[in-house]
């Protein structure tokens, strides 16, 4: 798996304008402004090859990057941001929801977690649905490089205690930064394992 050779492919608002293919693909997905489309830069090494921005809820469609010969790289639209009108909000959730339930070239879901702050029970919902969905997934901290080392552990820890109450045993978990590289080929262990 070449992944310098990343490059965008195409954005679709719906599930039937995904790739007609075989290749396996593995998706990324998180609160907006999580660091989704930051983390598929830094996993290729390409600055700019996911629009990323301060402004919450700028990937708005499902966006595939390829790996020639290997599969494929999905950044989906940010759930959850408020700020979008409630049509809107409905309409990415379904998009998410549809692709998440159907899509069968999607092999691995990795859920980005803001390392940052204290467990979102929107982001303890996501992640249990998930497993009742079945679909296989690791866990990706982000932003690691923000917090110092105690009070990173701290969050980490609370969320484990908090979402290990409903779900054992808990999910891989990665710790990344977009800034640094943290995680990276940790992250990319697994894309290459679910490309098999
Ligand atoms: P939406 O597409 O809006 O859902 O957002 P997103 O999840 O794709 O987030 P994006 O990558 O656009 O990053 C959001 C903001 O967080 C940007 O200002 C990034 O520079 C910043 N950011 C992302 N990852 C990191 C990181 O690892 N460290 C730091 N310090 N900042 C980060
Ligand atoms: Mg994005």
């Amino acid at each position: 798996m070449n992944i310098a050779q990343t490059n965008f492919l195409i954005s679709s608002p719906e599930l039937a304008g995904c790739p007609e293919t075989a290749l396996p693909e593995v998706a990324f997905i998180g609160r907006s402004n999580v660091g989704k489309s930051s983390l598929l830069n830094m996993l290729t090494n390409r600055k700019e090859l996911a629009k990323t921005s301060s402004r919450p809820g700028k990937t708005e469609l499902i966006n595939y990057f390829l790996i020639p010969k290997a599969g494929h790289l999905v950044d989906l639209p940010g759930y959850g941001y408020a700020r979008k009108s409630k049509e809107r909000r409905d309409m990415f959730a379904s998009l998410i929801t549809e692709y998440l339930s159907d899509r069968e070239q999607l092999k691995h879901i990795f859920v980005l977690i803001d390392s940052k702050i204290p467990p979102q029970q929107i982001d303890l919902d996501f992640i249990l649905w998930l497993a009742d969905l079945g679909r296989p997934h690791t866990l990706l901290f982000t932003k690691t490089d923000r917090l110092k080392k105690a009070p990173l552990q701290k969050n980490i820890d609370l969320f484990r205690e908090t979402l290990g109450e409903h779900y054992n045993p808990l999910p891989e978990m990665i710790l990344t930064s977009s800034k640094n590289g943290g995680g990276k080929s940790e992250t990319l262990a697994v894309v290459r394992e679910s490309f098999k």
